[in-house]
């Protein structure tokens, strides 16, 4: 048997809300589910209803021995226009922290996690300068309305998810050349013919974003970041705290980052280096006024003086297609305590599996590597899984199963699975 954490380490689940609420349709991932050129493989539609049956899944965790829950406020919902604010989502989302309270939950909020208002990406999005102030804004109607009743805010989802996501597209960019180089696609012609296909596809996906958009480039949370839109999230993280220490000033604030437990083979320690001064070290000068640091890791990612390595054949990989690496997380806290002198917060951490065996055996060594840390006096003050429920997974759609609780579909009925119990049976004070 495993050991507990102390009774007061919160230890929970986490969601987002467009991943489960439904009907986010003042958002512009929404309408970007909806377009003819669409990378989403099918439209969030009511996602998990959570909008509707968050008593349930609230009282879920609670049942399992759970004491925290990590969600977000959705921006879209808030301000649906610029400058309108709707009260009545306002009060939807106190009711879900009242809700919380009444079964001895602590609310982990987010005020920012991936979508955006469409209105917002009309203005640019998240490369225009205008955005921190717009963020700031917001945040500080709803700091003025439910911050008295919040003890942990993260600002914004993953600070640092558009340059992962611009390195991605790089690195993809990069094999598909040498991919058509390889296969004798590299005299001019069937370059340019490609070439043509490609850049006329792209010409009708830009009138369609015009369209939708009134911008022909739309520059949403996760589109490839160039450096000035990297300084446009993170100030609009520094405007936020500004907003909290006025209106919520008992409330700890931090931002999350997308953390890879970055490894090194012999002759990969440039390129490890290198993406770890991008993925963490970067962030560090805007956090220091912050009281935590979201972490949040999967798997590892490993380098050789090639650059990133391919997962080795026969390894057990997740749905995501990710290296199933339990003892990242450990290694992650560990390194970034190493320059960030703060609490910190496992903010999300988890596997997309259809065999709940391997959750529980996921859990098993992570939440094993979190204990280790807290034993070396590490100050992890907090655990929440990713992701309470069967969601939306972007644009991958309903078909990565990262849930504790199994949701039908069709009938949204919820079925708790084995890992959500035994996940309850690390809280403080249990056996
Ligand atoms: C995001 C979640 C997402 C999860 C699993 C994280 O990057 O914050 O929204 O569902 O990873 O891919």
């Amino acid at each position: 048997m495993h050991t507990t954490f102390s009774g007061d380490f919160l230890l929970g689940a986490a969601t987002a809300a467009h991943q489960v609420e439904g009907n986010n349709t003042k958002s512009d991932l929404w309408a970007m589910e909806h377009m003819v050129h669409t990378s989403f493989e099918e439209p969030s539609g009511i996602a998990c209803d959570h909008y509707h049956r968050y008593p349930e899944d609230i009282k879920l965790m609670k049942q399992a021995g759970l004491t925290c829950y990590r969600f977000s406020i959705e921006w879209a919902r808030v301000e649906p226009e610029e400058g309108v604010f709707d009260k009545k989502e306002i009060s939807h989302y106190r009711d879900v922290i009242r809700c919380c309270k009444e079964n001895g939950i602590e609310p982990v909020v987010t005020l920012h996690h991936f979508s955006s208002p469409k209105w917002l990406i009309t203005k640019g999005g998240w490369e225009a300068d205008t955005t921190p102030e717009d963020f700031a804004a917001y945040v500080r109607v709803l700091m003025k309305e439910l911050g008295s009743e919040l003890s942990w805010i993260c600002t914004i989802n993953e600070a640092n998810m558009g340059l992962q996501v611009a390195e991605i597209a790089e690195r993809y960019k990069k094999q598909m050349m040498a991919k058509m180089q390889r296969s004798g696609q590299d005299s001019s012609v069937q370059m340019g013919m490609n070439l043509e296909k490609m850049m006329q596809q792209q010409k009708e996906a830009a009138k369609e974003t015009l369209e939708v958009f009134g911008t022909p480039k739309c520059e949403n949370f996760t589109s490839p970041r160039t450096e000035h839109g990297d300084e446009i999230v993170q100030r609009a993280h520094i405007l936020a705290r500004k907003v909290i220490r006025e209106l919520a000033p008992q409330a700890k604030v931090g931002l999350t980052l997308s953390l890879h437990d970055v490894q090194a083979l012999p002759g990969g320690e440039e390129f490890a280096a290198g993406i770890w001064e991008r993925e963490f070290l970067r962030y560090l000068p805007i956090m220091q006024e912050d009281d935590f640091l979201g972490v949040q890791n999967y798997t590892r990612s490993v380098y050789d003086q090639n650059g990133l390595c391919t997962v080795p054949e026969g390894t057990e990989c997740t749905q995501m297609g990710y290296e199933f690496y339990p003892e990242g997380l450990g290694h992650v806290l560990r390194r970034v305590a190493q320059d960030f002198h703060k609490d910190l917060f496992v903010t999300e951490n988890g596997i997309a599996t259809e065999d709940d065996s391997r959750r529980i055996a996921y859990l098993s060594r992570a939440l094993s590597g979190v204990q280790d840390c807290i034993r070396d006096g590490l100050p992890v003050r907090g655990y929440t899984y990713w992701s309470l429920l069967d969601n939306f997974e972007w644009q991958k759609g309903y078909s990565m199963k990262f849930g504790l609780i199994a949701v039908d579909r069709k009938t949204m009925e919820r079925t708790p699975k084995e890992s959500l119990s035994y996940l309850g049976s690390y809280a403080g004070g249990r056996a």
